[in-house]
């Protein structure tokens, strides 16, 4: 039998684990079997910089315009598709929209959406100060989307052919196999110093985007990722603490 290659190496698969420390595994020691006692010692012996890197993956809406290499966009990219997708399809494609024309048209259609959704709700001063600071950012970036050097939209197809007959499973291995691309992406991102968020807002303008730019009728905009270099810094993500949103065994169950 062939030694079985990894896919992002020529090196034969053994050697690219040995090479990024997966499947280390540690001596035996009390009740823990190998692989159990390896993890543990992951915990404190993993590469730091892999979850600064996670933790720190905020949405950074103000952006510079200064262009971005082709080779780091490519190389966003390129993290995107080695994520997982259902049945591995990869029924996908990316586009990173640079033409100024193009990115008008997004610019305005984006802008004229968010002022739409944004009628009759509560003006900023009303809201708390960490939302009120949020929702001027997605002001600001709905106002400059056109400046931003690059618009990323990951397009993935619309159905999930085997499960065709199960709506819900369906829809659910269908954007299943496009975010975690789009996470990977984001991830790519911070990790290459380029700002960029996750965003929806086009889906309310979908069907005239995707004729502008000619996505195929059966595929779909799962999401639109402007990306530029930051204006500020990256910082930690605030978000609940994992304790009150992890249950074992049991919804609603905390005891490990
Ligand atoms: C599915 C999804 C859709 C989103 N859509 C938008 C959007 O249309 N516009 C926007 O400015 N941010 C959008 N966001 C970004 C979220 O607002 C942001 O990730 C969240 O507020 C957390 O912010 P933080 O990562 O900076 O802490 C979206 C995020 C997700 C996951």
């Amino acid at each position: 039998m062939g030694v079985r290659r990894s896919p992002s190496s020529s090196l034969p698969r053994r050697s690219f684990l040995k090479r990024t420390g997966i499947g280390v595994v540690a001596a035996a020691s009390g009740s823990l079997s190998l692989p159990a006692r390896a993890a543990e010692n992951n915990l404190t012996t993993a590469d730091p910089r892999l979850f600064e890197t996670i933790y720190s993956l905020r949405a950074i809406r103000w952006l510079k315009p200064d262009p971005i290499p082709e080779e780091t966009l490519k190389k966003i990219v390129e993290a995107g598709i080695h994520a997982p997708s259902g049945g591995n399809r990869q029924d996908w494609g990316f586009i990173l929209v640079r033409d100024p024309e193009l990115k008008r048209f997004i610019g305005d259609r984006y802008r004229e959406t968010r002022n739409k959704l944004q009628t009759g709700r509560p003006p900023l001063s009303e809201l708390p100060p960490d939302r009120q600071r949020a929702l001027r950012a997605a002001v600001h970036l709905a106002e400059h989307l056109h400046e931003v050097p690059v618009i990323l939209l990951a397009c993935s197809v619309k159905e999930y052919p085997p499960w065709a007959q199960n709506p819900r499973a369906s829809v659910a291995t269908v954007h299943g196999s496009i975010y975690p691309a789009v996470q990977n992406m984001l991830l790519a991102c911070r990790g290459l110093g380029v700002g960029a968020t996750l965003t929806t807002t086009h889906c309310f303008f979908e069907e005239e985007l995707k004729q502008k730019l000619g996505v195929p009728e059966n595929m779909e905009i799962a999401a639109l990722l402007p990306l530029g270099f930051p204006r500020g810094k990256f910082g930690k993500t605030t978000r609940k603490p994992v304790d009150e949103v992890l249950y074992w065994d049991r919804w609603g169950s905390k005891k490990a």
